[in-house]
């Protein structure tokens, strides 16, 4: 099939590149034309773990190509998928208006027959305002379909989650749109959920929102094990063996981040609210969050009495591992109460270093973690990046002038880091 992509960014490019994996001809758009001139060098703007190769496979084998004009691609696509971002705003809505631009853009140039898909994570009835915003600005009256089809993919797993989904959400509106997703998705193996475009919305929201619970509810019961000298790792253990519950997503840290959770929370809190169903739960889950980042700093003031004139090692500043993203990681806010409170930040990233110094100022970015050791009072683990498992303990303590350990991704154990003669703290388990 050919199928053009509006919106090169991450899940543009990432749905584009796997579809085209799967034999469709793709052709991925953005009105960025450095974007489009590095795509076209073979090269990708961030880094995803296997993209970069099946990119360049895809070009090669010309089933995938990159523009900047939309009027180029719309009358030669059976589907387009609009994978714009969709920005907060300050009070928590989405900001739509770049797929108001994109929706008016098709309008203006279509002719024929066309599935207009929503990937982008939007609010609740933004299906139905789309067609209406396609049909004021079209130019002869015609047949479209407009369709919902969230996406569940995690930065650092994309291709993996894009080809082996768990679930494939449509929300349709006509017969020819469902049979059209069918033939698209035919080669993939996974449960499809054929419904109306307003519940395929509702899907993406209400499951960002529920994992997002499920991590703000670890993170509140790290508090009470926190309290009591209790250990977080067990008590979630414990609770996720049962099926009902599940393991996954009950990991407690300093809080969810990345450029998903914490907007979708906030969106569709406000969407909620909007239609005077105010989803309660979601602000606290918010609350939580927020407070989780602020927790594990007054956790390093209490141990090491204060900051002031002292070094951090931070290791890890990307939102997760596998991924070079710093959007609203927990890095930053961190990163910026140690040094409001006086200390000094070395810090090291495996991929990330170089979008965060455009970021965060006043840090020394270094090539190893032993460099972000050198000479450290403390170091401060921020990203579950897993070469950090297997370090050289002997060399980095050697180097570090103090022994502080703090982990904020609970990856190591605390007796284990007690034999290796740290004084290690981590989130809701006694500290070592
Ligand atoms: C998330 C969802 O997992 C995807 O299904 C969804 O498609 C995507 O948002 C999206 O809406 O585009 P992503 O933001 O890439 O994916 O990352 P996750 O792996 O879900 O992690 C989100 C945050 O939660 C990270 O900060 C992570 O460290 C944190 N987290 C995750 C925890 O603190 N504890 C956990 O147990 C799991």
């Amino acid at each position: 099939m050919k199928i053009g992509i509006i919106g090169s960014g991450y899940v543009g490019l990432v749905t584009g590149t796997c579809l085209a994996h799967l034999g469709h001809s793709v052709t991925c758009v953005d009105q960025d034309k450095a974007k489009i001139r590095t795509l076209k060098t073979g090269k990708i703007p961030f880094y995803e773990p296997g993209l970069m190769e099946m990119v360049l496979e895809n070009v090669a084998a010309k089933r995938l190509f990159f523009t900047t004009e939309i009027s180029r691609i719309v009358n030669h696509c059976e589907v387009l998928f609009i994978c714009v971002n969709t920005p907060p705003k300050p009070n928590g809505a989405a900001d739509l208006s770049f797929v108001e631009t994109v929706a008016k853009q098709i309008a203006m140039h279509l002719r024929k027959y066309c599935l207009i898909v929503e990937k982008s994570t939007v609010p609740v009835e933004t299906g139905e305002w789309v067609r209406q915003t396609i049909k004021r600005y079209i130019k002869k009256d015609m047949h479209f379909d407009v369709a919902s089809n969230p996406e569940f993919l995690r930065e650092g797993s994309a291709i993996h989650d894009f080809l082996q989904p768990d679930r494939i959400v449509i929300g349709v509106s006509s017969a020819r749109a469902e049979k059209i997703f069918r033939t698209l998705y035919s080669p993939l193996k996974a449960p499809m959920i054929v419904t109306d475009i307003k519940s395929a919305e509702l899907i993406k929201h209400a499951a960002n929102s529920f994992l997002a619970t499920k991590i703000s509810f670890a993170n509140a019961i790290s508090r009470i094990c926190d309290a009591v000298g209790a250990d977080i790792e067990k008590v979630t253990l414990g609770m996720g063996l049962d099926p009902r519950i599940g393991k996954q997503f009950l990991k407690a840290g300093v809080g969810f981040v990345g450029s998903c959770f914490p907007k979708d929370v906030s969106a569709f809190l406000y969407i909620s609210e909007k239609l005077g169903a105010r989803f309660e739960l979601l602000a606290d889950v918010l609350r939580i969050n927020d407070a989780q980042a602020k927790c594990f700093v007054e956790k390093i003031k209490n141990s090491m009495k204060t900051l002031r004139g002292k070094t951090v090692g931070v290791l890890g500043l990307a939102f997760k591992p596998d991924t070079d993203d710093m959007r609203c990681a927990p890095s930053i806010p961190i990163i910026q109460m140690f040094q409001k409170e006086g200390a000094r930040v070395k810090a090291y990233d495996p991929q990330a270093a170089f979008k965060a110094s455009s970021i965060l100022k006043g840090v020394d970015y270094v090539d190893t973690p032993y460099e972000a050791g050198e000479g450290a009072h403390a170091i401060a683990v921020l990203t579950e990046w897993s070469e950090f498992l297997n370090l050289d303990w002997e060399r980095l303590k050697k180097s570090m002038k103090g022994r502080f350990f703090f982990d904020g991704r609970n990856m190591f154990s605390p007796a284990e880091m007690k034999k290796r003669g740290f004084h290690y703290f981590s989130i809701g388990r006694p500290s070592a």
